[in-house]
């Protein structure tokens, strides 16, 4: 087979690394990807939200399968795009359609299908501009802190969490009345706080049957003890040892049973990854949100651990044989810790020169940020790397990773240096 990727970061390092391992696989793809992708894999120089010159490449390099990274190309229709196009539509595009994708693109959307099909979530009600003063009148009914979300994408800022009611109100005004987050504050949905530990679990579904995949916990702050601004992630864990077997089978119960089959009962041909951003509040599993790709970092530690073919797998959801095909996980700990640029998650330098990551051998080191050029490869991104490692225990596994990005450096380079200090 010939497998084209979209996407460009860490997540997909990991899935050119894992679907690289099959020997399925004759020629792979990664687009546009990163200096990393580039030791395993062609990089085409192509934007994953460029459907036509998408379709040039899956043509001219005869692609037999595309699996796709970030969700802004499902949420634009990549998927229809191939079925609707006659030289494509036999190609299997590993991610949801458009229809699907609202379960990420939407937040209203996924909170009405939550409540349809009775998958445990906070309670919530959506206003728009026309009805402002009524989300105002439904924030003196909750108690703080008070819960905003933008209903569309919003780069992973459209959430805010506020304790106090008037400054509620005025961000409520914002988002509706004046475009606080462009068109994907138009609908705002506020919901109850949910008081709980955060983790992760990732289905992989053909629509009809699933895999649960490992579960993760990840680290969203930038600073230490949980603090600071909000980031894309800095650093995860898998498994996270508080989801053992009995709070997993309440996941598949509740929430993952439900998913799946609320997907058929709409008509929602469903095939690809959901990732399912759960509270534990005291044992019971609710939903924060649904995401319809992989997490990033939470791909460095969760593919890692699948002992099987990705690509087999893959071929099962194309299918709809998912349910035939094998799937082992290690038992083993993998943690990934980030390195970023200084600054981010706001202004930060790109261009720094990376160096010792070629003399990593305890771990395994993602490219997120990163970019070949004629003699070196440099900083491209705020995320730069994850450097992942396995161990029988949490504490073996973060302490490999250490001692490996002792080895790396660039200008201004920082990490977090307590990843899984609330677990261990
Ligand atoms: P989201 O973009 O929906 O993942 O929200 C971003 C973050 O806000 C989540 O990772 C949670 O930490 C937090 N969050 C979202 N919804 C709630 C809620 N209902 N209760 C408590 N925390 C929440
Ligand atoms: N690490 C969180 C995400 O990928 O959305």
């Amino acid at each position: 087979m010939n497998i084209l990727i979209l996407g460009s970061g860490g997540r997909e390092h990991a899935f050119a690394k894992k679907i690289a391992e099959s020997n399925k696989i004759n020629q792979l793809f990664v687009a546009p990807g990163n200096a990393g992708t580039a030791a395993v894999a062609t990089n085409l120089d192509v934007n994953p939200t460029n459907f036509e010159a998408i379709k040039e490449a899956v043509l001219q390099y005869n692609i037999t399968m595309v699996v796709v990274g970030p969700e802004a190309p499902l949420v634009e229709g990549v998927h229809d795009f191939f079925l609707a196009d006659e030289l494509l539509k036999n190609i299997p595009v590993i991610g949801p359609k458009k229809d699907g994708a609202l379960l990420e693109g939407s937040k209203d959307f996924s909170k009405q299908f939550m409540e349809k099909h009775q998958v445990p979530t906070a309670k919530y009600q959506s206003f728009t501009a026309t009805t402002l003063q009524e989300g105002k009148a439904f924030l003196e009914t909750l108690n703080p802190p008070f819960v905003l979300k933008a209903d569309g994408l919003a780069a992973g800022k459209g959430v805010l969490i506020i304790n106090d009611l008037e400054e509620a109100k005025a961000e409520l005004e914002e988002m509706l009345s004046n475009q606080k987050f462009g068109n994907a504050s138009s609908t705002v949905v506020i919901e109850e706080f949910l008081d709980g530990i955060e983790l992760s679990v990732f289905v992989l579904t053909d629509g009809k049957n699933y895999k649960i995949l490992p579960s993760a916990k990840d680290y969203k702050r930038i600073g230490e003890g949980d603090t600071g601004l909000n980031t894309g992630g800095m650093g995860a864990i898998s498994p996270v040892p508080f989801a053992d077997d009995a709070f997993i089978q309440k996941v598949e119960e509740r929430v993952i049973k439900p998913t799946v089959n609320g997907l058929q009962k709409e008509g929602i041909d469903y095939r690809g990854f959901i990732f399912i951003g759960l509270m534990n509040v005291n044992g019971d599993p609710f939903v924060i949100e649904y995401n319809v790709r992989m997490g990033d970092p939470e791909t460095e530690v969760v593919l890692p651990r699948i002992q099987s073919d990705l690509v087999e797998l893959f071929e099962g959801v194309a299918n709809q044989t998912l349910e035939s095909k094998s799937y082992e996980v290690t038992p083993q700990t993998a943690v990934t810790v980030m390195l970023v640029s200084g600054g981010y998650p706001e202004a930060y330098e790109n261009g720094k020169e990376i160096t010792g990551y070629t003399n990593v051998n305890n771990s395994t080191v993602y490219h997120a940020g990163t970019k070949k050029t004629a003699e070196k490869v440099v900083t491209n991104g705020g995320r730069v790397m994850a450097v992942t490692s396995f161990g029988d225990t949490i504490e073996e596994a973060l302490e490999k990773s250490y001692t490996s990005i002792d080895k790396i450096s660039f200008e201004n380079m920082y990490y977090r240096k307590d990843i899984g200090f609330d677990l261990v």
